[in-house]
């Protein structure tokens, strides 16, 4: 059931090619002072920095630089530009990037008026922002995380080998993006399949949960299937303008709320995947692609109607055998899929051991919303069939 909801996304999206023709009119409506963030020098590389340096010169804006965002932000990271974003006095926080810079920005905007230490009040008691929000632009470089239309926040702290979330509400959620499919082209193959699955996972934390008939879960269908017929396409032409649109297109809707409404939505794997990615500082879609059949191989039998149901709208398994066999068969042509693209398939590759299982464990947090509400021993199971 859909229930009642109120439904307002206030991040305004400029897509295409032209899309960065947007961004001078944004910019006019805020301050002078623009904190620049921005990653490891990919922008530097691709060009992306120099047109919207350009931009920024011709709106008169004072730019001050926070450069060397990492994979996966961490807190040590966040206190920096904390410091510098205060000495800027910045007005407005330009994030160019992914979704670690996003993310970034994000947790950046409501750490700098704050008083107090944003881990401890956002990221371990989860509190909502009462100091004053520096707003937030966005141009995106890579594609996967929807962060650049949600309010969505990602920190690792290394000190306390945790790697948290916290879904602020509408007030910082990016006061724009700009989405131009060409400035994905350079991303390397495997960032480019790790965000392809972080889409697919955004989409099935959310569908696979609930037993309910209802819109959420035919959109969810949809994008599903776009993004399996684009992600072939693009692996076999990164520059096909067609494909690499779609996917772009398909993150945005995955988890900017939408698709969440009337769903009870479980997150499992992301947080099997981010606890796997506190100990081994791994890409994010990795994390999630290689913990994912361990976990849905073990709730399947709580949720065989809807994984039934995946396999017949979106793989195309053909009805008549039981539902627990057309389910595995969905999970079975998932999992071809998965291989195709070329994500990695087990947490060993990206650096977990038999030893660290238990520390992965310690840090995976247990959601509720899920067909299988997970104990201690299950998620040790799991990652050990993950290895
Ligand atoms: O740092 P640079 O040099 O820019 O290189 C980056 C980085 O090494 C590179 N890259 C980005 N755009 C590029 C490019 N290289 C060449 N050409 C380009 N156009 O790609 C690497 C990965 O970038 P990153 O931003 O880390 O990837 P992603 O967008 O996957 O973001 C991952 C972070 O987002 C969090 C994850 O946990 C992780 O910390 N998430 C955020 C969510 C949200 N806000 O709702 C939800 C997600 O589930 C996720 O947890
Ligand atoms: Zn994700």
């Amino acid at each position: 059931m859909l229930g009642n909801f109120t439904y307002c996304n206030p991040t305004k999206i400029y897509f295409g090619k032209d899309a960065l023709d947007g961004l001078k009119g944004e910019l006019e409506k805020y301050g002078k002072n623009v904190l620049l963030v921005y990653g490891g020098g990919s922008i530097k590389k691709n060009g992306v920095y120099d047109k919207v340096i350009s931009i920024l010169e011709d709106c008169g804006k004072k730019v001050f630089e926070d450069a060397g965002v990492m994979p996966n932000p961490t807190y040590e990271k966040l206190l920096e530009g904390v410091d510098r974003a205060r000495k800027a006095k910045a007005d407005f926080i330009l994030a160019v990037g992914g979704g670690s810079v996003c993310d970034y920005a994000k947790a950046l905007s409501v750490s700098v008026h704050l008083k107090g230490d944003p881990w401890d009040i956002y990221f371990d008691k989860f509190k909502e922002p009462s100091c004053k929000i520096v707003p937030v632009g966005c141009v995106l470089t890579m594609v996967g995380t929807g962060s650049e239309m949600n309010g969505g926040s990602v920190i690792t702290n290394r000190y306390k080998k945790l790697k948290i979330g916290h879904v602020f509400g509408e007030e910082v959620f990016p006061k724009f993006s700009v989405l131009n499919p060409e400035y994905t082209f350079t991303l390397p193959k495997y960032q480019m399949v790790a965000g392809i699955y972080d889409i697919m996972c955004h989409i099935l934390e959310q569908y696979l949960s609930g037993e309910d008939d209802n819109t959420s879960d035919y959109i969810a269908e949809g994008l599903m299937r776009s993004l399996i017929k684009s992600s072939y396409a693009a692996v076999k032409n990164p520059t096909d303008y067609e494909a690499r649109s779609n996917i772009m297109w398909t993150a945005t809707w995955a988890l900017n709320t939408l698709i969440a409404k009337g769903k009870t939505t479980d997150w499992e794997v992301h947080m099997l995947g981010q606890a796997v990615g506190a100990i081994t500082d791994a890409t994010h879609g990795m994390t999630l692609a290689a913990v994912t059949m361990p976990y849905y191989y073990h709730i399947l039998p709580y949720g065989l109607h809807r994984f039934k149901r995946f396999a017949v709208n979106v793989w195309g398994v053909a009805e008549g055998k039981s539902d627990e066999e057309t389910a595995v068969a969905g999970l079975k042509a998932m999992e071809k899929w998965m291989k195709d693209i070329g994500l990695v398939m087990n947490i060993t590759e990206l650096g977990v051991t038999p030893e660290t299982v238990e520390d992965v464990a310690d840090a995976t947090r247990v959601q509720e919303g899920g067909y299988k509400v997970l104990t201690r021993e299950e998620i040790v199971e799991i990652l050990k069939k993950s290895l």
